[in-house]
């Protein structure tokens, strides 16, 4: 059920309006239906819980009471979806910073903590009436007690609540969210992509580690390419360009 609706017309694009629910499947799904009627970009879908949340790779995004989860509608050209994605991680994780968990960005959009995952993405592209979409969903691990989140999840993920002392309402934490996402948004529509491509390569704490990307794919996680690509060199010397799929850090 919608609880409130909020305005905000000191942002550019993101968030100037929020919908608040109390309960939800997915705020993807919900965002994906208000695209049927004539919503505007940057509209915001934001729940206390979700009944059905999803995460990357057709797994389940445990949504309890107290966790953040929020999405919003962007219009952009389809072959900067997987881009956008990507560089949605960087606000993310700024938030995350501000309120105290110096969290770092693991390939392609995970906020993770000692290794511990805190908020993770899951941008979907959509066409309705012919216009491309792309749904950003971002779940962060708040106000939640991490035996709320189901057994095989906690010992690698972690939450605010966990990490730091002080509490800090959800509300608070998606109005600067959603202020650092605008930003980025705006830098977006204004600037080369690739600018923006480099300082998410220098905030990707993946580059520089060795990693497993898929079977046999191991070696050093090196650069991000123009494209949103992890580009790895294996053991043997040879390039490869890394996009989906679960990405493992090694030791
Ligand atoms: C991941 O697998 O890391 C992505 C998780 C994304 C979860 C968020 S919560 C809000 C939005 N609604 C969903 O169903 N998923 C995203």
């Amino acid at each position: 059920m919608k609880i409130g609706e909020v305005h905000d017309a000191n942002r550019k694009i993101i968030g100037r309006t929020m919908l608040h629910f109390d309960a939800v499947e997915s705020t993807n799904e919900t965002a994906k239906e208000l695209l049927e009627s004539d919503v505007e970009e940057g509209l915001v879908v934001w729940a206390d819980r979700q009944a059905a949340g999803r995460g990357r790779h057709g797994r389940a995004w445990a949504s309890p009471l107290g966790g953040l989860y929020a999405s919003f509608i962007l219009r952009t050209k389809e072959a900067h979806a997987w881009l956008l994605g990507l560089l949605i991680g960087m606000p993310v994780v700024k938030a995350l910073r501000h309120f105290g968990v110096f969290a770092g960005l693991k390939y392609p959009n995970d906020a993770v903590y000692q290794d511990r995952k805190i908020a993770g993405i899951l941008s979907e592209g959509v066409y309705r009436h012919d216009v491309y979409h792309v749904i950003v969903g971002i779940g962060v691990n708040t106000n939640v007690d991490l035996d709320k989140l189901p057994a095989d999840v906690q010992p690698k993920a972690t939450t605010l609540k966990r990490e730091v002392n002080l509490f800090v309402a959800n509300e608070e934490f998606l109005d600067y969210l959603l202020n650092q996402v605008d930003d980025l948004y705006s830098r977006y529509r204004n600037t080369r992509i690739e600018f923006l491509l480099k300082d998410y390569r220098g905030q990707c704490t993946t580059i520089g580690k060795r990693v497993s990307g898929k079977e046999k794919l191991t070696g050093k996680a090196y650069d991000i390419a123009t494209n949103g690509a992890l580009v790895i060199i294996d053991d043997q010397g040879a390039k490869h360009d890394f996009f989906e799929g679960s990405l493992e850090i090694l030791k």
